[in-house]
């Protein structure tokens, strides 16, 4: 542990981590009533990715924050902790973040996650930025990792058209020059909100048995349009805090990486703000909502597609259930050639598995239909994670 800070804390690496298997707007129409038009006119959502049933968050987030470690030209020894931020942890203990340290090598970091909703990615960055700004470490790991597709109704039309898998991560470093990094911070939590968007069952006030299951109560809920008020309202006001704590006025604001929900949101806080949707970041059509993943994966893509120099001003804003929000405003530092450095990691992440136990198919059963129903022959949707025990509670393989 240090004791004196650093003269500033900055970003030093970027990944990003998405699943290949895509999930349209068409396949969609197969499982609920409604239309690639309904969608993209209401959220600008073309198509999502889809984990492969050997994927895990942690699988996801390994890959992202591998990426993001190379990028900042560092060792996975190299960090000291690693916060994941998630709603749909691998399990509901031991944190994501454990299995994550695992994953990518590191033997000497701390890890826990940060359950944040949506704004998890934000939140986690914010931890990141106090603890090394009070000089106790020098190197963090920051994934946003979302697995949502093991979480959603897909009979549910309200919910299972607007979610994705992915991963994004930065490495937070201290740094011994003067300037640059986090500027301005604001978060928000309104408890307001609390039931807005939830997943009623599996926690103490409401244990999973068979008539939660019987009942849906393991899927994702949501009030869509008291979510999109509080959205557009609170995406603007804690934008501008974090830029008035920065020092700076609107208009030195280079690019505004937001949350990723819909592109209708991303529009009104465009025109509320007077911020021209040129210097919006978007990719909600490629890749859905992603929750916590979803500003870093906006990020590392802004910043390898050319949209980021040194110097630029770029806020991230996020929100999510709780309701929670967050922005960051942060003078970029990092040289984006150095996106290049992650193509040397293979987008392989090995999770172990506990040795006596074998899970069960993890894949919806109205998503292993239809994906049985759209391809050929392909590897069996069961657990495939690979050194994985061989099943032993279950018959005939599917
Ligand atoms: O990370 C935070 C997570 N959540 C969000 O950010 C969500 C914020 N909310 C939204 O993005 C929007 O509210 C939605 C995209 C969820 C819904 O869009 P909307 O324009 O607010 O639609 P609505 O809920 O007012 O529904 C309009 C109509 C309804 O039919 P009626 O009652 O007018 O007959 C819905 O039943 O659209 C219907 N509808 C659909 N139709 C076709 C709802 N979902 C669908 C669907 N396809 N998937």
């Amino acid at each position: 542990m240090g004791a004196r800070g650093p003269r500033s804390v900055r970003i030093t690496g970027w990944g990003r981590y998405v699943p290949e298997r895509i999930l349209t707007n068409a396949d969609l129409e197969k499982l609920v009533d409604t239309s690639d038009e309904w969608i993209v006119s209401r959220t600008g959502i073309r198509e999502r990715r889809m984990a492969a049933p050997h994927e895990t968050t942690a699988t996801l987030a390994a890959i992202a924050g591998k990426r993001a470690i190379a990028v900042a030209g560092l060792e996975p020894d190299d960090i000291d902790l690693i916060l994941v931020g998630t709603l749909t942890p691998d399990y509901w203990m031991p944190a994501t973040a454990v299995l994550v340290k695992e994953a990518i090598g590191n033997t000497r970091a701390v890890a826990f996650d940060v359950m944040a909703a949506c704004s998890g990615f934000v939140y986690a960055y914010a931890t990141a930025d106090a603890f090394i700004r009070s000089g106790v470490y020098r190197n963090v790991l920051v994934i946003g990792a979302e697995l949502l597709t093991r979480f959603l109704d897909f009979s549910d039309r309200n919910t299972c058209i607007l979610f994705g898998d992915g991963a994004g991560a930065i490495v937070v470093s201290a740094s011994d020059e003067e300037g640059g990094g986090l500027r301005g911070m604001e978060l928000t939590t309104d408890p307001d909100g609390a039931y807005m968007i939830w997943l009623p069952s599996g926690g103490s006030k409401s244990p999973p048995s068979h008539e939660t299951i019987s009942r849906g109560e393991h899927f994702v809920r949501m009030e869509g349009r008291e979510t999109y008020r509080f959205a557009t309202r609170t995406l603007a006001t804690s934008a501008l805090k974090a830029i008035e704590r920065a020092g700076w006025k609107l208009e030195d604001v280079d690019l505004l990486i937001p949350h990723q929900a819909n592109v209708r949101i991303i529009e009104s806080v465009s025109k509320g703000l007077g911020l021209p949707m040129s210097k919006m970041f978007v990719n909600v059509d490629r890749y859905g909502n992603t929750s916590a993943a979803s500003v870093g994966i906006a990020l590392a893509e802004a910043v390898d597609s050319g949209r980021v120099k040194i110097g630029d001003k770029i806020v991230f804003v996020a929100f999510g259930a709780g309701f929670t929000s967050g922005a960051a405003a942060v003078e970029w530092t990092a040289d984006p050639v150095n996106g290049h450095r992650a193509d040397s990691v293979v987008p392989e992440a090995s999770v172990r598995a506990p040795l006596d136990w074998d899970s069960v198919d993890p894949i919806p059963e109205r998503l292993r239909a239809l994906l049985a129903s759209r391809e050929g022959p392909q590897v069996p949707l069961d657990d495939v994670v690979p050194g994985e025990p061989e099943p032993v509670h279950r018959g005939a393989p599917a």
